[in-house]
């Protein structure tokens, strides 16, 4: 088990887009819907493509390259080229911070 380790302020961290973050050598995006934040894989899991660089359309991650999409509740494919899914962080929200366990 990991630590989790403090990335932005809830308030901070809007909906509808992707934020990167580089947290202990790990290279995470994380997406807010609603008042839920998930924290995942920042590497298309196809060709190692920075999902930094992709696309939120809904609950859906898109590769930018070749339009993998994978859905942000869970990391699993939802579309090809891509077969397996984005490995999904442990995120808390404490005292209005988001942390998440790497
Ligand atoms: S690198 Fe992401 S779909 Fe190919």
């Amino acid at each position: 088990l990991g630590r989790f380790i403090k990335t932005v302020m809830l308030e901070k961290l809007e909906s509808g887009t992707i934020h990167p973050f580089d947290i202990n050598g790990n290279h995470i995006i994380l997406v807010r819907l609603e008042d839920s934040v998930y924290a995942l894989s920042g590497y298309c899991t196809h060709e190692e493509t920075d999902l930094a660089n992709g696309f939120l359309v809904e609950d859906r991650v898109i590769c930018p390259l070749h339009l993998s999409q994978f859905d942000c509740r869970t990391g699993a494919v939802l579309n090809p080229p891509a077969t397996e899914p984005l490995k999904l962080f442990n995120v808390k929200i404490e005292d209005g911070w988001v942390l998440v366990e790497v």
